[in-house]
């Protein structure tokens, strides 16, 4: 692996840079809806890797673009990542009662308003990145940002995902069918950060479809990780439940492959990634650390 100094303080920095631009946009927990905002505020604030915005704004900075504009984006991001978690974690779905470190939004606000919660962060995302119309009037890269998260999140995308992997739970199912679930549950929002991140520094069409095919494998591999933690990890460290998939009866990874086969499937896609953007004549030797320490992630 190649050697990056520093690496944990250098991931500090970009972690509270986007805590900050994160914190910026949350609504105020005022007046007759003020529950709703407690509940939105109460999951986007209880901490979480913030891996999304980072990946967007270290994409930005592959290209040498503007980070201003990117910071809309970088909690737009972040608030449609936790909508999904808020929503994933609902009896109706996974049925957990832990994420980051907190029970979840529907153990502390009820069912009703984790529903209405998630649904309307997911709108809130909307709301803030059309401020960075106002940022940057008539720019035709903020137009294709926007587009590019909506299509990521949708039916073609992460919502798409998850709607295939809980009409399956307790079912056989094949591994092409797997990998549609990971790389619409998972890889879609890894690959709307990055391109985000890259089309409003203005990378060329090439560079973008580069950065989605990078995108794809380090979401695959961030999932299957996520499936190893599962099992092999502790909730305390995670901040979230173990054993979710056995108890939701889901074939993953490890139940096809095995933990051993499963992690070197991790490594084999993290080195796709990394060989696809080693073919970009740019360099970001932060973004190539975090992908490589992303392998081994205990959470
Ligand atoms: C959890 O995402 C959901 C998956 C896609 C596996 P993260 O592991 O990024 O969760 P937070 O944001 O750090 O809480
Ligand atoms: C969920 O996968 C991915 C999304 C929330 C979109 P999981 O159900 O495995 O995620 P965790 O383990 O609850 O974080
Ligand atoms: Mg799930
Ligand atoms: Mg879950
Ligand atoms: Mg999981």
């Amino acid at each position: 692996m190649e050697h990056y100094g520093n690496f944990k303080e250098e991931l500090n920095k970009r972690t509270e840079k986007a805590e900050e631009v994160i914190r910026r946009w949350l609504p105020k927990e005022e007046g007759f809806a003020r529950t709703m905002a407690e509940a939105m505020n109460y999951s986007m604030c209880a901490g979480g890797k913030r891996l999304r915005p980072i990946l967007l704004l270290e994409t930005c900075r592959l290209f040498g673009g503007d980070e201003r504009l990117a910071e809309p984006f970088m909690a737009a991001i972040e608030m449609i990542h936790t909508h999904s978690l808020i929503h994933d974690d609902l009896p109706a779905i996974d049925n957990d009662d832990y994420r980051r470190g907190r029970l979840t939004t529907h153990k502390v606000y009820g069912e009703a308003m984790g529903v209405l919660s998630g649904a309307c962060l997911l709108n809130y995302a909307y709301e803030t990145m059309f401020r960075a119309f106002a940022m940057a009037p008539g720019d035709e890269r903020v137009v294709r940002a926007v587009e590019i998260m909506a299509k990521k999140t949708g039916i073609y995308g992460m919502l798409g995902g998850q709607s295939v992997d809980v009409e399956n739970d307790g079912k056989p199912i094949t591994k092409d069918m797997l990998d549609y679930i990971y790389q619409h549950k998972t890889s879609a929002l890894i690959e709307a950060s990055m391109m985000t991140g890259a089309v409003l520094a203005g990378a060329g069409e090439e560079e973008i479809a580069a950065v989605e095919e990078a995108a794809l494998n380090i979401g695959l591999a961030f999932q299957i990780r996520d499936d190893i933690l599962d099992v092999t990890g502790s909730s305390q460290e995670l901040g979230k439940p173990v054993h979710s998939d056995e108890k939701n009866n889901k074939v993953t990874y490890v139940t096809l492959f095995g933990v051993e086969e499963a992690s070197r499937q991790v490594a084999g896609l993290s080195e796709k990634a990394l060989s696809v953007l080693a073919g970009l004549n740019k360099k970001n030797e932060f973004l190539t650390a975090l992908i490589q320490e992303m392998v081994s992630r205990r959470k």
